[in-house]
């Protein structure tokens, strides 16, 4: 509810005005005070989102109050409407240069008073609002100025990673060469050979995810993708989560750029991981559609033809009706400060749909929750051709072209 507060120095004015604006129905909440000292005294207590100003007081006057609510930041976004009489032009002057809103003439017309407060309050929740969006936005210029830093670290450990990794490969090599002689010894070696041939594919990762070149939309399998994803997740899992990667026998083939696709699924894994706070089970799965009316998904403006169903389900905290409603808008996020953006799912979505595809999602409350990714299956060679005329078409279609 809007909050007004009239200062007067006439109590009668007040209670005159107070009672004449009741009577318009209007769905504020009205206080008056008949001093500037109790009105600076009040709103240090309260916030208002209007205040209804008289220009001529004893002790401290309007124009004083006023240029006083200016010059602190707590106040000076408030709207003053002065009430004031006719021959005070000079006053006028003066207020309208310390930053007052508006101006109604004394005796007040409850009518026009009313309409000037609806003003008032209107622009002052716009004003409100692009605060608010402004400081979304400062979070989110440093918090991605932060991930720059992040990625540079990134990218300059895994350099140096690289090369320990080949040390490390090369002189593993030698001794296994030599260990034959020595029982076990060879298999334990294969197993640190393995072990550094995974640690390298890691390290590749992760430079090719820093080194932020143009999207390229390729022919890939998503079952390589999803594993590589989880590779590189594997750091953020916790042990007590289980997963369960239904891996199909047959390739998916998928034309994406694949530093996006594992942004998509990363975003859908971190958010699983989220939302079962340290335990749980996340479980993969992919399977083919051989339309996506088959799903259970209905959607417009998709072509005919089959489709891959990539599903990310986990047994977390689930959204209601209310979230679902919202999770796809940009900086949308149920987190708390500094934990949560609410860019990752629009991100998704809008690197999905640049593929051909869909996204939707099943939850229940404190169950469960399930990601559908919906993404044009290639699996004939006619089928190949379409989907790169169709990869080809998107990249003439984009300025900045995600494909
Ligand atoms: N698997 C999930 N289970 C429960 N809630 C989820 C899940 N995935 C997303 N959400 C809800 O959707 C919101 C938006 O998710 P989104 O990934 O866009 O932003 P975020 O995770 O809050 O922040 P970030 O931008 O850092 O990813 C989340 O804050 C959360 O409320
Ligand atoms: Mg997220």
């Amino acid at each position: 509810m809007n909050r007004v507060l009239f200062i007067d120095d006439e109590p009668n004015v007040i209670s005159g005005l107070q009672r004449q604006l009741s009577r318009l129905s209007l769905d504020w909440e009205f206080e008056g005070v008949n001093s500037a000292m109790e009105a600076v005294h009040l709103i240090d207590r309260i916030d208002f989102d209007t205040i209804v100003l008289d220009i001529r007081m004893p002790g401290m006057d309007g124009i004083q109050l006023l240029a006083r609510l200016k010059a602190n930041p707590k106040t000076k976004h408030i709207p003053v409407i002065m009430l004031t009489g006719c021959a005070e032009r000079e006053l006028k002057h003066e207020a309208l240069e310390l930053g007052a809103y508006d101006f109604v003439n004394k005796p007040a017309d409850p009518h026009e008073l009313a309409a000037r407060l609806k003003g008032a309050l209107r622009m002052k929740s716009y004003e409100d609002q692009l605060r608010e969006q402004n400081i979304t936005l400062e979070q989110q210029l440093i918090q991605s100025q932060k991930m720059e830093l992040m990625g540079f670290l990134a990218n300059s450990v895994a350099h140096d990673l690289n090369n320990i990794l080949a040390v490390i490969a090369g002189h593993t090599q030698l001794a296994s060469l030599k260990a034959h002689r020595v029982k076990g010894a060879k298999a334990d070696l294969d197993h640190a050979l393995e072990s550094c041939d995974h640690g390298a594919r890691l390290v590749q990762q992760i430079l090719r995810l820093g080194r932020g070149s143009p999207a390229e939309c390729e022919l890939h399998d998503l079952r390589d993708i999803i594993d590589e994803s989880l590779m590189l997740l594997s750091v953020i899992i916790p042990e007590d989560i289980e997963v369960i990667w239904s891996k199909p026998h047959r390739a998916c083939t998928v034309g994406v750029d694949l530093t996006q696709m594992i942004q998509v699924l990363m975003n859908l894994i971190t958010n699983a991981v989220h939302a079962m706070n340290g335990s749980g089970v996340l479980t993969i799965g992919l399977s083919q559609v051989p339309t996506i009316e088959d799903s259970h998904v209905k959607a417009d403006n998709l072509h005919s033809g089959p489709y891959f169903e990539l599903r990310v389900a986990d047994t977390g905290s689930g959204m209601d009706q209310s979230t679902l409603d919202h999770i796809f808008h940009p900086f949308f996020t149920t987190k708390e400060k500094g934990k949560g953006t609410g860019i990752g799912l629009s991100v998704v979505h809008r690197i999905v749909k640049k593929f051909g595809g869909l996204v939707t999602v099943k939850s229940t409350v404190g169950a469960e929750t399930t990601f559908y990714v919906y993404l044009p299956a290639v699996t004939t060679a006619g089928n190949i051709d379409r989907q790169e005329e169709r990869i080809e078409s998107v990249g003439r279609e984009e300025t900045n072209p995600v494909c």
